[in-house]
């Protein structure tokens, strides 16, 4: 078993500040981290429930992937992060098993992890990305 917790489950939202403001209201939640990917072109804002995190994610600029799903879909769920203990070894299992791979190589994450995503087709429609601590 390759998976060794639920890392976080990323919400696209339109305004991020606004999002976190409700999760304080109605879940008297409070911001474990806040980070610019630049890379990525987002803004997260992620709340610490136990081990995982609900990582609340804006775009940053017009070409980031959040924007392109904002304008497509509007707000919602937009990928789940499963934590693993060897991201390079998880992606090769995933490739190895005929998933997609988005990253062909493990790259930087927020919070100074290793990420890969997988590509929502082929895994049931639902982007993953692999979380190494
Ligand atoms: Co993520």
């Amino acid at each position: 078993m390759l998976l060794t917790e639920l890392d976080h489950i990323a919400i696209a939202v339109e305004d991020l500040d606004q999002a976190v403001e409700f999760y304080r209201t109605a879940f008297g939640a409070e911001v474990a981290h806040r980070e610019v990917v630049e890379s990525d072109g987002v803004e997260e804002a992620l709340i610490k429930v136990a081990d995982s995190y609900i990582q609340l994610t804006a775009a940053t600029r017009p070409d980031s992937p959040i924007a392109k799903f904002l304008a497509k879909r509007g707000p919602g769920l937009h990928h789940v992060g499963y934590r693993v203990d060897n991201c390079a070894e998880a992606l090769e299992a995933l490739k190895a098993a005929g998933a997609t791979p988005i990253d062909q190589t493990p790259r930087p994450g927020s919070r100074n992890t290793t990420v890969a995503f997988i590509h929502p087709k082929g895994v049931f429609g639902t982007l993953i990305e692999l979380v190494e601590e």
